[in-house]
């Protein structure tokens, strides 16, 4: 039996001692309770969670986050911790103005409110996940996925810490998160369903179906379910421009059994088409007759447009199409091709500066 099992009585006194204090205004004293509790059982949950939410309030903030960390390396499913650590930078980014963090600084130290450099952008405005209770869901997968994610395209660089890798990202992961609330708030469509063309690893679907999971507990659906659509092999030769050969072979690193890690908590949520595309897409499992959400993160022309054909006549009015390279530099023939493609079609075509952009119908 592992010693905090053992000793869990005598660990449950400090505990209760340390609420004692904190309740009287002691903190200090609670603190220095908890860190002795730390220092015993270095593997009590409970006791980091709790002096992380204590240091954090005492305004130790870096203290406080990394008491929170160690919550979740030690469990990293716990609720309670998930949704302390999303409060915590919920909290630490509605600060005062302070002009001095909004020059362009490096945008990742959690303290900032205003100002985000990274996935190809800088800017100087609030951050729109600091703003109110909306972003809960985001901010909640957020952490989850610096605790858990496995990735190996969040690269291993020397000096950049895993909450920056993961911070660049977050402005990709807002819109993600914006675009399935929209496709929930206005195709109505109680049983959704939704597809994702270029998976990887699962770190887009992951946001997904966190967010669509946030939905369900609020009774906005009955039920989801998210297609997903990849080789889970390397980029083939076939089908790529002359301009596009380069990428022949990316994405060796492919592997769907750590995509369904990944995205273990959804096994009844999701159907993999593992395959191809254009072939996969009329291959067993069946596509869905009618959908509410599209994205695609395909990375060539033959692909995206043969989802696009085969899957925006079974969008739902009010649905969406999501694209993650719109606007990046190297993926300029599918761009041109998307373009093409929206020219005569209904609805409202929005390009992001996050590279992103979005189709709603
Ligand atoms: C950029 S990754 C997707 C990343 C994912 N959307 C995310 O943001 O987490 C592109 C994926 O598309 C897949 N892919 C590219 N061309 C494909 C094709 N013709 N058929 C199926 N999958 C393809 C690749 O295998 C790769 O996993």
């Amino acid at each position: 039996m592992p010693q905090v099992e053992q000793d869990k009585d005598e660990i449950n006194q400090f505990i209760d001692m340390a609420q004692e204090e904190c309740q009287k205004g002691n903190k200090s004293e609670a603190v220095k309770i908890l860190f002795e509790v730390v220092q015993r059982w270095p593997n009590c949950q409970f006791a980091h969670n709790d002096l992380g939410c204590i240091l954090f309030n005492m305004g130790k903030r870096q203290q406080g986050f990394d008491c929170m960390r160690k919550a979740l390396q030690l469990n990293p499913n716990d609720q309670r911790s998930l949704q302390n650590l999303a409060a915590m930078i919920c909290e630490s980014k509605r600060g005062e103005f302070d002009i001095d963090k909004v020059s362009p600084n490096r945008a990742h130290v959690y303290d900032q409110s205003y100002g985000f450099e990274g996935w190809g952008m800088q800017t100087s405005h609030a951050h729109p996940w600091a703003q109110d209770l909306d972003s809960t869901f985001l901010l909640q997968a957020h952490t989850e996925a610096i605790a858990n994610f496995d990735s190996p395209r969040i690269p291993s660089l020397p000096g950049i810490s895993i909450e920056e890798k993961w911070y660049n990202l977050l402005w990709r992961h807002w819109t993600i998160t914006y675009a399935v609330r929209h496709a929930v708030e206005f195709t109505q469509e109680p049983d959704i369903k939704l597809v994702e063309c270029g998976v990887c690893d699962g770190m887009s679907a992951f946001f997904t179906l966190k967010e669509l999971k946030g939905q369900y507990y609020l009774e906005h659906i009955n039920s989801f379910c998210l297609h997903l659509y990849d080789s889970w092999g390397s980029m083939r030769e076939q089908g790529l421009l002359e301009e596009e050969k380069g990428i022949a072979g990316q994405f060796r690193e492919n592997d769907i059994e750590r995509t369904k890690k990944n995205l273990s908590d959804f096994d009844d949520n999701t159907v993999y088409h593992q395959g191809f595309i254009p072939e996969s897409l009329n291959s067993s499992p069946t596509a869905p007759e009618s959908i509410s959400y599209l994205h695609i993160d395909l990375n060539s022309v033959e692909p995206t447009i043969a989802a696009l054909e085969f899957f925006f006549p079974r969008l739902l009015r009010g649905g969406i199409v999501l694209f993650d390279d719109f606007g990046w530099k190297e993926y300029c023939p599918t761009r041109e091709a998307v373009i093409k493609f929206f020219i005569d079609k209904p609805g409202i075509f929005m390009p992001s500066p996050t590279g992103q952009a979005i189709y709603y119908r």
